[in-house]
């Protein structure tokens, strides 16, 4: 019931009233580079996304709009080189930034990160060596991917605990009430704005108590029922690190893995 509302004009108001360049003529700007760098790796067929999607158009057949559904596939690929750039790249710094902050502040939970990784590639690069299982597994010797988080929960578990403590921003995007509804027992009458705010939610102490800013990865491990002592990740859905619904992040299946 809930959707976000994006208007050019009210975009462009904003922008005057802050005093900055209108974004949606830097947009416009950044549309060309990324067509200039499109061009640029037409030519070279190997290593980057843009080239690696540009041979998969090729390879998919009769023309470019063959690609995502009719929509013209070079259009599409300006788009996703704006998004990746515009919502990509300052997000993901900065929750590495926060990552490698709370791994030197918390040596204890990065050594049982660190030996959750070496376990599994352990595990694969013994798998590796034997050509029978390597066959059967496609394991890839001396790195972790993103098949390998159900042996991780301690780490699921640590990422999980910094996304809640570390949200991008203390809020997300405002959503408008196409109609009358309740949020929490709360009326929320047709056309009111919500405006989430994620850093209340995630620090709730209802949810998160009895301490919700103490960083604590236990939190979201759950021991497991067939009485082997291990455990296993837990997710909240009350950690919403990506937003949520329609709007969710769209580039949160890139950043997993
Ligand atoms: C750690 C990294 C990231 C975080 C924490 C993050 C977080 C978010 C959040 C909270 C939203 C608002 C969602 C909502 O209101 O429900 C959002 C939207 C979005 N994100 Fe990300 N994001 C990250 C990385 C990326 C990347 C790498 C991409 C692109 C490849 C991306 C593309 C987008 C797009 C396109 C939207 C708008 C979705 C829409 O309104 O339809 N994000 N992100």
């Amino acid at each position: 019931m809930l959707k976000f509302e994006c208007h050019c004009t009210y975009v462009r108001r904003l922008c005057s009233f802050l005093g900055v360049r209108n974004l949606l003529d830097a947009t416009a700007d950044l549309k060309r580079l990324f067509r200039e760098e499109i061009d640029l790796q037409e030519a070279d067929a190997e290593g980057s996304y843009i080239s690696r999607t540009l041979a998969e158009m090729e390879r998919s057949g009769e023309d470019v709009s063959a690609c995502w559904n009719k929509v013209d596939g070079i259009k599409r690929l300006e788009e996703q080189m704006i998004e990746l750039f515009a919502a990509g790249t300052d997000t993901t710094a900065t929750f590495l930034e926060w990552a490698l902050l709370y791994m030197s502040a918390h040596p204890e939970t990065q050594r049982r990160v660190q030996d959750e990784i070496d376990w599994v590639v352990a595990r694969k690069t013994a798998a590796a060596a034997d050509p029978a299982a390597a066959a059967e597994e496609e394991e890839e010797e001396g790195s972790v991917a993103l098949s390998d988080r159900g042996d991780m929960p301690y780490t699921e578990a640590t990422i999980e605990e910094m996304s809640r403590l570390t949200p991008e921003g203390a809020i997300i995007v405002p959503r408008m009430a196409l109609a009358d509804t309740r949020i929490g027992g709360q009326p929320i009458p047709a056309g009111t704005v919500v405006v989430p705010f994620v850093w209340g939610m995630n620090r709730d102490p209802e949810h998160f108590g009895p301490d919700p800013d103490l960083f604590d990865p236990e939190r979201f491990l759950q021991v497991d029922g067939d009485g082997g002592g291990g455990y296993r990740f837990k997710k909240h859905d009350r950690v919403l690190f990506f937003g949520t619904g329609e709007r969710e992040g769209g580039g949160t299946g890139w950043i997993k893995q």
